[in-house]
C-alpha cells in the first residue's frame, strides 16, 4: 500500500520533467535527428519570431518525440505559459519601491489586469492543443485574444522610468513572441475556423480606434470585427502558405479579384509569412485584406530603393485601387530582418484599415 502511494507521488514529481529525464535514459536519443531538426528549423521560419520558436523547440529536437506542428505548438504554447509566469511575478514586484515609475496613472495596473486575462488565454488555449478542429479554433481564438494585450501594456511601459522597466519590457516582448509563435503554429496545425470570442476576452481590443469620417458602419464592422458576413459568400477567397486555401500568395488572389467591382472582396489571409511585394493596381477596387492578426500574418517584401527600385514599386504593398482596407496584418520589409528575427518597430501596424 504505502509503496504504492510513493510510487504515485513519484510518478506525479516525476510528470513535468519526464521529457527532460528521458532525453538522459537513452543515448542514442540525445543525438539531434537531423531531419526533424532541419523541419523544424523549416516551421520556426514561418513563425513571426523565428529565433524564439527555435529556442521553445530545442527540447523536442533532443528527444526524439512526434514532431507533428500539433506537439510543436503545444510545446511553442508551455514556453509561452513559463514566460507569462514569470512576467506575473515581476509585474507584481514593479510596484515597490520605485522599482517601476508609471508617466501616466494606473498604466502598471492595467498591464496586471491585462496580464492576467493573457495567463488565464493561454492556459485555457493549452487544454485545447488536440487533434480536433473545433478546440483548435477555440485555442486559437484565445490566443488571438491574449495578443490584442500586448500592445495596450507596451504603449504604457514605453513611457515609464525606474530600475526595473527595461527587464519588464524584454520580459513583456519575450512572452508575447511565444504567444505569436503559438497561433501561428496553432493555426498550421488545422485551427483556422474565424470564429471569434465573446467581447469579454478582447476587450479594449477595438474600443476607442479613431476611424476616419469616411469609413461608413459596414466599413468599421469589417475593420473592428472582421465581420464580413453582408458580403457575397463568392467574393470572399483565402490565401493559405500551406495550401489549404484557394490560393498560396496574396498576389494570386488580388490578380484573381474581379476588376472595377463595386462590391467588395474578403481576402482572408491566414497566418504565416509572406515573401512577395502585393500591388493592388487602379482596377481593383474595394479589396480588403484580412489577416490572423499582425503579430502571425506579416507580408515581407523584398525590393529595396538602394537595389534600383522606386519608392512606389519598392512598397511592400502599393495601392492603386480605390477602396482598399486591410486588418490584422502587418506589412515589413525583408531589409530590417536582424538576425532572422522580425523587428516589431518596422512593421506598418495595418490593423486599423488605412
Ligand atoms: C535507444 O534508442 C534507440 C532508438 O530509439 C533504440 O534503437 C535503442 O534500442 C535504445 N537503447 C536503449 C538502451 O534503450
Ligand atoms: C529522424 O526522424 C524522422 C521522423 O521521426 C524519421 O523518419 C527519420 O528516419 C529519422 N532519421 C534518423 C537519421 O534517425
Ligand atoms: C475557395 O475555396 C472554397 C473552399 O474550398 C470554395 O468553396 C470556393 O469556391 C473557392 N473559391 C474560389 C473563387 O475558387
Amino acid at each position: 500500500m504505502a509503496s504504492a502511494l510513493v510510487t504515485c507521488l513519484l510518478v506525479l514529481v516525476i510528470l513535468p520533467s519526464s521529457t527532460v529525464s528521458s532525453s538522459y535514459s537513452n543515448a542514442s536519443a540525445t543525438t539531434m535527428n537531423a531531419s526533424s531538426a532541419k523541419s523544424i528549423q523549416a516551421l520556426c521560419q514561418t513563425t513571426p519570431y523565428p529565433a524564439a520558436c527555435l529556442d521553445s523547440l530545442k527540447l523536442s529536437v533532443s528527444i526524439t518525440i512526434d514532431p507533428s506542428v500539433l506537439s510543436l505548438a503545444l510545446r511553442s504554447l508551455q514556453a509561452a505559459i513559463s514566460e507569462a509566469t514569470k512576467l506575473s511575478s515581476l509585474l507584481s514586484s514593479a510596484g515597490h519601491a520605485g522599482a517601476l515609475v508609471e508617466s501616466q496613472r494606473s498604466s502598471l495596473r492595467d498591464c496586471r489586469e491585462l496580464h492576467q486575462i493573457t495567463a488565464a488565454s493561454l492556459r485555457r488555449s493549452a487544454g485545447l492543443v488536440e487533434p480536433d478542429a473545433r478546440k483548435l479554433a477555440d485555442a486559437r481564438a484565445y490566443l488571438s485574444a491574449a495578443l490584442t494585450n500586448r500592445a495596450t501594456c507596451l504603449e504604457g511601459l514605453t513611457g515609464a522610468r525606474g530600475p526595473l522597466k527595461d527587464t519588464l519590457v524584454d520580459s513583456w516582448i519575450a512572452s508575447y513572441a511565444h504567444v505569436s509563435n503559438s497561433l501561428s503554429l496553432v493555426t498550421r496545425s488545422g485551427g483556422r475556423i474565424g470564429r471569434r470570442l465573446s467581447s469579454s476576452y478582447s476587450h479594449r481590443s477595438s474600443q476607442g480606434r479613431g476611424f476616419p469620417a469616411w469609413v461608413g458602419r459596414r466599413e468599421r464592422r469589417l475593420l473592428q470585427d472582421g465581420d464580413y458576413g453582408e458580403v457575397d459568400p463568392a467574393s470572399v477567397v483565402t490565401v493559405a502558405p500551406d495550401g489549404t486555401g484557394n490560393f498560396t500568395t496574396v498576389a494570386e488572389a488580388v490578380a484573381w479579384a474581379p476588376s472595377y467591382y463595386d462590391d467588395r472582396t474578403i481576402i482572408l489571409v491566414r497566418a504565416g509569412v509572406y515573401e512577395e511585394n502585393v500591388e493592388i493596381p487602379g482596377d481593383k477596387t474595394n479589396i480588403v485584406l484580412i489577416g490572423d492578426g499582425r503579430d502571425v500574418t506579416v507580408i515581407r517584401g523584398h525590393r529595396s530603393v538602394g537595389d534600383g527600385w522606386t519608392t512606389f514599386a519598392s512598397a511592400t504593398v502599393a495601392v492603386s485601387g480605390q477602396g482598399f482596407l486591410a486588418r490584422d496584418i502587418a506589412f515589413t520589409v525583408s531589409q530590417f530582418i536582424d538576425d532572422g528575427e522580425w523587428l516589431e518597430s518596422t512593421a506598418f501596424p495595418y490593423d486599423n484599415g488605412v
